[in-house]
């Protein structure tokens, strides 16, 4: 029998680890709220240790607090072939999002190690840190850092909606975490392959098992901040206001209408306001709001963004505006040898295929900057996702890791 047919993944395990993990923030109507660098995310990553520890993988952190969890290959010189997500969720998120990556992970390691499959290279399961960056924002800070794109210490300013700081919280999280051994950032990878759920309706609406990423879809993100000045909501005159609030809106309305698209293949979004001093009667002395852009090419997700300044500039009439971006992924083309191997372990084991670009952004987009890399997407119940709601059933989330296993044997095989 070869490797292909040796192990088996086991549904019902992976099934209950991911239950079992959503417990860890658990929110009414199944969904999950477990923000990075918290003791929620620190208490879900010991119990993905524990899972761990029964098959002997070794566990070591990062800088960034990165978790990886590592068996090893026949070949104690060959680079190793990673795998992996996320374990933050966003504040109402649901439980395959992230989880889904690192649970397939582990699972394939598992069924492999149960089958006495030893690999030429090793493999390696990774947790990123704060992929959402619903708490801190960006996202992927943890594999920004990791694969060399921005340092470390890139975001220790930022801080989250309690003032709590980026750089704070890493540190505390480092400190609790003190007893895992270190291990460097980057290092020498053969490949990337990041299991996910798909968030969109395509593979459940054209009924295919497997979704083979070609790549991810460019994102950018900025923070616009909005002056005016605090009056008295009874007695100011409307004349003599400067209410952010108004230019907020204003601001709002004209970038919406900047970016309108008659193909509906641009996304924008406003999806955080922050006002203050947010007291109904008092005229608003500073709005602040996010963008989020996204765009599948380069070129026009670069100039539809270079409109952003003016558009804000135009649409003030009394404040002053102010506008940092402080995400950048520029779309990613996922390597030819991970596309390939995922679509041959796909058709291996009988599963109907579709390739497709990702229009969320994941770590993978980062883990490419410095290895091939790619991505299995699986089902998602009517696209639902960033949403309690999420679905994926316990058979096709074993689908998913049954192709991710044996992706992982040929290319860590090779
Ligand atoms: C990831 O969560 C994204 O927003 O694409
Ligand atoms: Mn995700
Ligand atoms: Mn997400």
């Amino acid at each position: 029998m070869d490797q292909v047919t040796q192990a088996a993944i086991n549904s019902d395990r992976q099934w209950r680890w991911l239950m079992e993990l959503a417990e860890f923030g658990a929110i009414p109507d199944n969904g999950v709220n477990r923000q990075a660098l918290t003791a929620l995310d620190r208490a879900a990553r010991r119990q993905l240790i524990e899972w761990a520890s029964e098959i002997g993988a070794t566990v070591s952190i990062d800088e960034a607090a990165n978790l990886w969890l590592r068996v090893e290959g026949s070949d104690p010189t060959a680079a190793p072939v990673l795998t992996g997500s996320h374990m933050d969720s966003q504040p109402k998120g649901g439980r395959f999002d992230g989880a889904y990556g690192v649970i397939a992970g582990l699972e394939a390691i598992t069924a492999m190690h149960q089958a006495g499959i030893v690999t030429k290279r090793p493999i390696e399961v990774v947790a990123w840190t704060n992929e959402e960056g619903s708490r801190f924002a960006p996202g992927c800070t943890g594999s920004m850092s990791w694969c060399g794109f921005k340092p470390v210490h890139e975001w220790d300013d930022v801080k989250d909606a309690d003032g709590i700081f980026y750089g704070a919280a890493l540190a505390t999280q480092l400190g609790f975490e003190s007893d895992i051994p270190r291990r460097p950032l980057g290092g020498p990878v053969h490949a990337y392959v990041e299991a996910h759920i798909e968030q969109g309706p395509l593979l459940e609406s054209e009924g295919l098992d497997i979704g083979v990423v070609t790549g991810i879809q460019g994102s950018r993100w900025f923070t616009v901040t909005i002056e005016g000045e605090s009056a008295h909501a009874g007695t100011a005159p409307l004349s003599l206001r400067r209410d952010a609030m108004l230019d907020a809106v204003r601001a709002i309305q004209a970038l919406s209408d900047a970016m309108a698209d008659p193909d509906d293949v641009l996304r924008f979004t406003v999806g955080r306001i922050a006002v203050s001093p947010n007291s109904s009667n008092s005229v608003a002395d500073r709005v602040t709001f996010s963008i989020d852009l996204r765009h599948p090419n380069a070129d026009i997700l670069t100039a539809r963004g270079a409109l952003i300044p003016s558009v804000i500039q135009s649409a003030m009439t009394v404040c002053d505006a102010r506008l940092v971006e402080n995400f950048t992924a520029m779309p990613t083309d996922f390597h030819p040898l991970v596309i390939a191997a995922v679509e041959h372990a796909a058709k291996a084991t009988g599963h109907s295929i579709k390739h497709m670009a990702s229009g969320a952004f994941h770590d993978a987009q980062f883990a490419s900057r410095v290895a091939p890399a790619g991505m299995i997407f699986v089902p998602s119940h009517k696209g639902i996702s960033h949403n309690p709601a999420e679905y994926t059933s316990p058979a096709q989330l074993a689908a998913g890791t049954q192709v991710l296993m044996h992706t992982l044997l040929r290319l860590a095989n090779s």
